[in-house]
């Protein structure tokens, strides 16, 4: 089976063709951030009208560079939610009306399993069953995967997400958006011995997160020390810095209690933020130090693409799920 993908539940266009049994023929990745950097943050309707102007090009574009036609597609799959609306509904509307058109069936799937499964795309893949850190702009989850479909939620963020916590604390440093990967380039350059930043909830049980109290600490923090600092520039790489740590600290803390408390080998992260490279350097130690083994998937699939899609949808598909000719793409949608 070869299922086309598409994703367009923020700010990325993303369109690839996954076949089961092969792996991925052909996927790409138009990225908005140029659209809204001048605003400070994603403009939803901007979103809508580039995803329009976009998806279709890139679906031209990924079928002949894998060679396909539509004829050799045997479905497609969509981005339904979470998301921003009117973005979702461009993809959505795209994908059930192009699976119309070819007769194949169409799914709706979730964004969320979509980063989920996104490490199996990859070899060597982990084996069920595993726990999985989902942590992007919108979630910080921790989820007890028994298989496809089969998911029990362990803990998650009460209030920000990590992605959210990192791209605030960006822009109280002053830096542009998309705050996260720029925040973990300025913090390669601060001292981490220079300031300490809590780790929060890590000092009571359970495996939920909050991370909206270190940005108010990074504010704190900056007030004080920018006043009288002699080298500002320094100082906002340390605040970086200790801000990183205790967010991956807090990551790292929790993911191993959640293994140890299931009894799980297997740990996978996904979804925008596991592309820190401190995070994923300092979970593969803690991990591998405990006996177990960590998963990632590479940078490209860790961010916003159509390969997760493509591939999420595909599973569906094979075990025979089916969706009505009206769609209904959702904003909110837990998983
Ligand atoms: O999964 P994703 O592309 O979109 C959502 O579904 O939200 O995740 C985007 C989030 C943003 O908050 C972004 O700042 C963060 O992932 N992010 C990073 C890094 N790369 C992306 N955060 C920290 N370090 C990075 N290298
Ligand atoms: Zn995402």
């Amino acid at each position: 089976m070869r299922v086309l993908g598409i994703e367009t539940s923020c700010d990325e266009t993303g369109i690839a063709v996954y076949e089961d049994g092969r792996g991925l023929l052909a996927q790409a990745v138009y990225s908005q951030v140029e659209i809204h950097a001048e605003y400070g943050g994603v403009v939803p309707e901007l979103a809508s009208r580039d995803h329009i102007r976009k998806t279709l090009p890139l679906i031209h574009q990924v079928l002949d560079e894998s060679g396909l036609t539509r004829a050799d597609i045997d479905g497609v799959a969509y981005t339904a939610g979470p998301g921003l609306i009117g973005a979702l509904l461009v993809g959505s509307a795209f994908g059930r009306a192009l699976a119309w058109a070819w007769k194949v069936p169409a799914i709706g799937v979730h964004h969320m399993e979509g980063h989920l499964l996104a490490p199996l795309l990859e070899e060597p893949a982990p084996a069920f069953p595993f726990v999985a850190l989902l942590v992007s702009g919108g979630h910080t989850q921790l989820i007890d995967v028994l298989g496809i479909g089969r998911y029990r939620l362990l803990g998650e963020s009460l209030d920000d997400a990590a992605g959210e916590a990192f791209d605030k604390t960006a822009k109280l440093l002053g830096l542009p958006y998309p705050g996260g990967p720029e925040l973990a380039r300025l913090a390669e350059r601060g001292d981490p011995q220079r300031f300490r930043f809590p780790r929060p909830m890590t000092d009571r049980p359970g495996l939920d997160f909050s991370f909206s109290g270190l940005k108010t600490f990074a504010l704190n923090t900056l007030r004080t020390e920018l006043t009288e600092a002699a080298d500002p520039e320094q100082t906002r790489a340390d605040i970086a810095r200790a801000f990183e740590e205790a967010v991956v600290d807090t990551l790292v803390i929790k993911c191993r209690r959640a293994l140890r408390e299931t009894g799980r080998q297997r740990l996978i992260l996904a979804g925008g933020v596991s592309a820190n490279r401190r995070l994923r350097e300092r979970m593969n130690q803690a991990i591998a130090a405990d006996g177990g083994q960590s998963y990632y998937p590479r940078p490209a699939l860790c961010t916003d693409n159509g390969a997760m899609i493509a591939f999420a949808g595909c599973q569906r598909l094979l075990a025979g799920h089916t969706e009505p000719l009206a769609f209904k793409p959702r904003a909110r949608w837990p998983m």
